[in-house]
């Protein structure tokens, strides 16, 4: 099979493809909201993204639920997927490609991926036994289980004893190949602890890990031995390949892998790291496909310190959230609160703080009486100041002559944090300017010039905040946009490389006296504190 090269102007991602045996939770919106981010700021350098987003509808657990409800799988799924798909509109995720498992479509591929691997010899026949967490879809080692034979995951679940003829795919053969991979590309896993986890594993011997189900129907057949079902996990990993047919093309592998394979991320939290990082590469490994290029596993939430849990009843609806404070906040507190990598936790107390200090107060608050300033000191123009002629140890150019280089490397290694915390430092070095300045004493003494100085570096800063926090905050920073007087909304994905372009909009200096300023309005209204 030939693969065009991809050329260094595509970027394509992938979040994992959700289970729908449940609503949607804080968990996979924290990965979709990440993936988002990502893409956002791909767009915004001028590559042509694709980000892959989706549902993984088959295999028991999907079975059982949709049983339990009365309901087919079928109708289940249609159900539950739809409320992924409105809740990534509520959060305002802009992807590309929603694949569901069910697709028709999918099945073809499958079945040549699995006919690949087939006549390599990589499949046989054998005996499983074991202890299955039918949550997980994951058979577990004995010595994993909890009291009472209980996922350590799922802790109010039991393991269930298999004892089966499965077909097996040929894992161990691929030890070697691996570790290779590990070693020749050692930014492949990320972050380091993880790559580290999956070295450790792998080191201790790989076995070979079973591929079908004979007492569940709800999946694919096995292409070569019908009275059995492909488990549910290749079929999802294969998910994403199918997801990368342009619509109207013909299901086969070579049309899936033209463009976009392989994709360069894989966006997964941290308990489905084995599945991408080291069953995932052998698949393809054995089919003579090239691995993708990067598989980040991000942590686990946690609330009020807590594990999140229905038993525990304190899980988090991400729908309640947005709907509350907005997809801006929710999306921003994630991102700029936790180490992307790191676990991290979500209290609401926290959460409100964050937002006002930063949102409403730091960066809104800034704007607002920046241009009440500029209104009645500067008749409501953007000073004419070029930035050439503002010295260059002038402390908000200082900062903001490089921030672009290192928010740009934030991203780049999904430190988000970072990315949030250099940012908000020029903010508030703007605040902090602006009350050393005085504006208001400068124009009382007449000093109309210094005036305008001071209200135009004030401005540029918060200009260059709102672009360069974009993909975390698009809402707010096309509103601040609009204020300054562009007609630039950063949800218009399509044409946003070409209307603001990173190389020239995320250089300090670039404000001029050209823009017509619009009315002050609040870019973010300051949430009540809980009681
Ligand atoms: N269907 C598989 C993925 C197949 S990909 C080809 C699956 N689905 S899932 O819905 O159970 O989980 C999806 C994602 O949610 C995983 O990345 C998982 O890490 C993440 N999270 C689940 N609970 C979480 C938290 N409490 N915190 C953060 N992420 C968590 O696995």
């Amino acid at each position: 099979m030939n693969l065009v090269k991809r050329t260094k102007n595509t970027f394509a991602l992938t979040t994992p493809l959700y289970y729908v045996n449940d609503l949607p939770h804080i968990g996979s919106a924290y990965t979709t909201i990440a993936a988002d981010v990502v893409a956002r700021f791909q767009r915004l350098l001028g590559h042509s993204v694709l980000l892959v987003t989706g549902t993984d509808e088959h295999g028991q657990k999907i079975q059982r639920t949709a049983e339990d409800k009365g309901l087919s799988p079928k109708n289940f799924c249609d159900r539950m997927s739809a409320s992924f798909v409105s809740l990534w509109q509520l959060l305002n995720i802009k992807y590309d490609r929603f694949i569901r498992t069910t697709d028709p479509r999918h099945e073809a591929l499958v079945k040549e991926f699995f006919l690949r691997v087939w006549s390599g010899g990589d499949i046989y026949l054998g005996q499983q036994k074991g202890w299955y967490c039918v949550s997980c879809e994951e058979f577990k080692e004995e010595r994993e289980l909890l009291e009472g034979y209980r996922c350590p995951i799922h802790t109010n679940k039991q393991a269930e004893w298999r004892d089966e003829q499965n077909y097996f795919f040929r894992l161990s053969k691929y030890q070697s190949q691996l570790e290779e991979l590990y070693q020749s590309r050692p930014d492949f896993i990320q972050p380091e602890s993880r790559r580290n986890e999956v070295v450790n594993f792998v080191k201790q011997g790989l076995q070979d890990f079973s591929i079908s189900r004979l007492n569940v129907d709800w999946g694919f057949p096995v292409p070569t031995d019908p009275h059995h079902t492909l488990y549910v996990w290749f079929d999802a990993l294969l998910g994403y390949v199918t997801a990368l047919l342009e619509p109207d093309a013909q299901p086969t592998l070579e049309n899936a892998l033209s463009r976009w394979w392989p994709v360069n991320l894989h966006l997964i939290g941290k308990d489905i790291l084995r599945f991408h990082a080291i069953y995932w590469p052998a698949m393809l490994m054995s089919a003579g496909l090239p691995v993708p290029e990067r598989i980040f596993g991000h942590g686990f939430l946690t609330k009020d310190g807590q594990k999140m849990g229905k038993s525990l009843g304190n899980t988090l609806d991400p729908v309640a959230l947005t709907a509350n404070y907005g997809a801006d906040a929710v999306r921003y507190y994630f991102l700029k609160e936790i180490e992307f990598g790191k676990d991290g936790d979500f209290n609401e107390v926290r959460f409100i703080n964050v937002l006002n200090a930063d949102l409403a107060n730091d960066l809104g608050n800034l704007l607002n009486r920046t241009l009440n300033m500029v209104k009645k000191y500067c008749a409501g123009n953007i000073p004419s100041i070029a930035s050439e002629d503002i010295p260059e140890d002038h402390p908000l150019k200082i900062i903001g002559s490089q921030l672009g280089k290192q928010v740009e490397i934030a991203y780049e290694a999904l430190a988000f944090n970072q990315a949030c915390e250099a940012v908000l430092k020029l903010v508030q070095a703007s605040n902090k300017f602006i009350d050393e300045q005085a504006p208001w004493s400068l124009y009382k003494q007449g000093q109309q010039r210094a005036t305008e100085e001071v209200l135009y570096a004030v401005l540029e800063s918060v200009r260059l905040a709102a672009y360069l926090l974009s993909p975390v905050i698009p809402n707010i920073s096309s509103d601040i946009y609009q204020q300054l007087g562009f007609g630039i909304d950063f949800n218009e994905q399509a044409q946003i490389a070409s209307a603001a372009p990173f190389a020239i909009h995320s250089k300090w200096g670039l404000l001029t006296s050209k823009q017509t300023l619009g009315e002050p309005r609040p870019v973010f209204k300051r949430i009540q504190s809980l009681k």
